[in-house]
């Protein structure tokens, strides 16, 4: 068997497009421009490209960008401010601290500073704490995680009643994949460096989400014939051969596991260009609720 290539990139364009009219329908109708604050603190550069492709995406789109870099010695009561000012300014809808952060910031107090109905990356414990609670609607789902439900459910693959099992607890990826599936009503398993026999819990997948960060942790063995296979990685790996001395792959062997699943993320191309078009989706919706 070869797996069918799911192709993110296209399922991202057309959520793009969607968003585009949105924007423009709000604006013409309410007058509101939705607008999205970017903060970024110190000179990663793999951070930095990350949140040049997030604002070209809001100029594409219709969205108002805010950015506000910071220097990597920012203090805590500086960038809590920031947020602060930002919280009470009107025009940001979305407001996006980009992580990791230098270790001498608390990630937790700088998320839980963002005002849950403008926290469109979903990290806020009152956003991703409903998503685990049915009946309590989070505001937000955050971005990659909401890529991955969206995909699935764009290529048709019924969740409800499925067994689906999820690779890596990050507060980012892992975790709030595992409860979208839950709520989806998957049947659910979340796996970690702890887990023991990794190789049989994946083989029961119907739906296997890999978020490791380890290139080439999920191997052909490791699937279930005909599964649909959701490859969050990004990871670099060195090669000579490109100008910038390195290559994108995901956390699964590609080819190995394309012999075995039904359908298949590549990466890059499949989940990275969804958690842009989320990221876009979830600032609409911020600036439409008011
Ligand atoms: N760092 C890696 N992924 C993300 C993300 O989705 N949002 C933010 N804010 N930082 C990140």
């Amino acid at each position: 068997m070869t797996a069918r290539k799911i192709d993110g990139k296209a399922i991202a364009a057309s959520i793009h497009e969607e968003v585009r009219l949105g924007a423009a329908r709000l604006r013409e109708e309410r007058g509101i421009v939705p607008g999205l604050a970017t903060v970024l603190v110190g000179d990663d550069p793999a951070s930095h490209s990350y949140v040049k492709v997030k604002r070209r995406a809001c100029e594409e789109d219709g969205i108002r960008s805010f950015h506000h870099p910071l220097p990597e010695d920012t203090s805590r009561e500086t960038l809590l401010r920031l947020i602060r000012d930002l919280g009470e300014n009107p025009e940001v809808h979305g407001i996006l601290v980009q992580l990791p952060l230098p270790s001498h910031l608390s990630e937790a107090e700088v998320i839980e500073a963002i005002p849950p109905r403008k926290d469109v990356d979903g990290f806020h414990p009152a956003n991703l704490g409903r998503l685990g609670l049915k009946g309590g609607e989070a505001l937000f789902a955050p971005c990659t995680p909401a890529g991955v439900l969206e995909l699935l459910g764009r290529i048709g693959v019924g969740i409800a009643g499925s067994r689906a099992v999820v690779l890596g607890r990050s507060k980012i990826v892992g975790l709030p994949a595992a409860l979208l599936l839950l709520r989806n009503d998957a049947t659910v398993t979340l796996c970690h460096s702890r887990t023991k026999d990794l190789p049989a819990v994946t083989r029961e997948a119907d739906i296997l989400v890999a978020a490791i960060g380890r290139p080439g942790a999920v191997t052909a063995d490791m699937v279930k014939p005909g599964a649909v296979v959701i490859d969050v990685g990004v990871n670099r790996v060195p090669d000579s051969s490109r100008k910038r001395g390195y290559r994108l792959v995901g956390d699964c062997d590609f080819e190995g596991v394309s012999s075995v699943a039904g359908a298949l993320t590549p990466v890059p191309g499949g989940v990275g260009p969804m958690t842009i078009a989320m990221l876009m989706k979830n600032t609409l919706a911020a600036a439409s609720r008011g």
